[in-house]
């Protein structure tokens, strides 16, 4: 697999929304363990974290989300330069437009990593969509530390936080899923869904 640096797209952005090292290394863990055959993923950005996912298990499938049409068109052209032709399907379309529209679909595996203060609106869907026994990894949830520290959080911050706090009240009350909180870099979320 090619360097994150080397993918389509990279270079044209100053920010680049990639999923962090450790947080791959989760990630890719988790798929080539669980082998999940169809996979949503939500927020795309070039195609990197779906490169990662489709070569730890060579049966899975990814169906990934991506509201810039830019973004979406590069994450196509990495995803068929690495070889993944027939193994994943770009959709070009806001994630609540998607997940109202495919509610009925189901998937072993959710990485949610888009749109971080939707978290919390979207978390009804994806644990409709999520099959039994299947984990739902979300990127993020920490942010900065800012989600969990009792300090008062600077007001361009404060609605991305309280919604992540709402997202990881919603996850932990919720007895059908086990959640773990994993504390590195930006934090992530995994939770089994256990009905
Ligand atoms: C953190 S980046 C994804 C990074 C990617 N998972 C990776 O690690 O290679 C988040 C992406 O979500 C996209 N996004 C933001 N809001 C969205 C929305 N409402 N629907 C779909 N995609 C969205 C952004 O354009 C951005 O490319």
């Amino acid at each position: 697999m090619k360097n994150k640096e080397d993918f389509v797209g990279f270079e044209s952005h100053e920010y680049r929304p990639i999923v962090r090292s450790e947080s791959i290394k989760l990630l890719e863990k988790i798929v080539s363990e669980e082998k999940p055959k169809q996979i949503l993923e939500i927020g795309t950005f070039i195609g990197y974290s779906a490169s990662v996912m489709l070569s730890a298990c060579k049966d899975s499938f990814v169906t990934t989300i991506e509201i810039s049409k830019e973004n979406a068109l590069d994450a196509v052209k990495n995803l068929t330069d690495e070889g993944f032709d027939g193994r994943f399907e770009v959709v070009n379309m806001d994630t609540m437009d998607y997940l109202e529209k495919n509610s009925d679909k189901k998937f072993d595996f959710i990485f949610l990593d888009g749109a971080k203060g939707q978290y919390y609106k979207y978390l009804p869907y994806l644990k409709q969509m999520l099959k039994k026994d299947c984990f739902l990894l979300a990127d993020d949830v920490l942010f900065y530390g800012l989600v969990r520290s009792t300090e008062k959080i600077a007001h361009k911050h404060r609605s991305l936080v309280n919604n992540l706090r709402k997202f990881l009240q919603q996850l932990e009350s919720d007895n059908d899923f086990e959640t773990t909180i994993f504390d590195f870099e930006n934090g992530m979320s995994l939770s089994k869904k256990k009905i």
